[in-house]
């Protein structure tokens, strides 16, 4: 498992499905993700399976040091000749928004990230109406590379999407 200051990060495991599926059917939650869809326990369960064969995808549970799952984060489509992949992030217990969980169970994804599997980019996709995941994504060193136009459908209008990211060579250099 990968330790953290506030957080730990561990695999996934069956028996934390439940949560997966309250989380990821509680609109306030899926609002900032791109599902959009009601989940089922069945469809979460043939997501977690193929989870366990993908080796292009890493998804980590999120722990409190007191450990309590709060949420996941995943660093997925890695592609080895570019060293580079997608971060992607929900804390689904709304109480722990806003303490800097999701701060250091990035900071603690990009260490390995960088250090140990070779990465050379993360990057992520967020959106405008999401300043909390923003601000978070800017304390991590994440910059903001650019914006597709209109790219999402929310609450009735076209939104873009922002694309953030950071390179080795700026993470490793700020943590030195
Ligand atoms: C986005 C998310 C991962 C951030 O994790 P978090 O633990 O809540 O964030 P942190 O507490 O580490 O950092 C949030 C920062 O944003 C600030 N913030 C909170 N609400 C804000 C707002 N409305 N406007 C601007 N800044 C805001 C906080 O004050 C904090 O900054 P600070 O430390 O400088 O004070 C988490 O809130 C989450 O999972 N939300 C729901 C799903 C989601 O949005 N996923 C991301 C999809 S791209």
């Amino acid at each position: 498992m990968l330790v953290g200051e506030k957080v730990i990060l561990r695999a996934i495991e069956r028996s934390d499905i439940p949560r997966f599926v309250k989380w990821f059917n509680d609109p306030e939650v899926i609002r900032f993700l791109a599902m959009h869809v009601p989940l089922s326990v069945a469809a979460e369960e043939k997501w977690f399976e193929r989870q366990l064969e993908d080796k292009d995808t890493r998804v980590l549970a999120i722990e409190t040091k007191d450990g309590v799952h709060i949420g996941n984060l995943g660093l997925h489509n890695f592609n080895y000749r570019d060293s580079h992949a997608e971060l992607g992030i929900a804390i689904g217990e709304k109480e722990y928004w806003g303490q800097g969980y999701g701060t250091d169970a990035i900071r603690t994804v990009l260490k390995w990230a960088f250090g140990e599997l070779n990465l050379n980019r993360v990057f992520l996709r967020t959106y405008p109406f999401n300043p909390r995941a923003i601000r978070c994504y800017e304390k991590c060193g994440l910059v903001i590379e650019g914006r597709l136009r209109q790219a999402i459908y929310r609450d009735g209008q076209y939104h873009d999407e922002i694309v953030m990211g950071v390179l080795r060579d700026e993470f490793l250099g700020a943590a030195r």
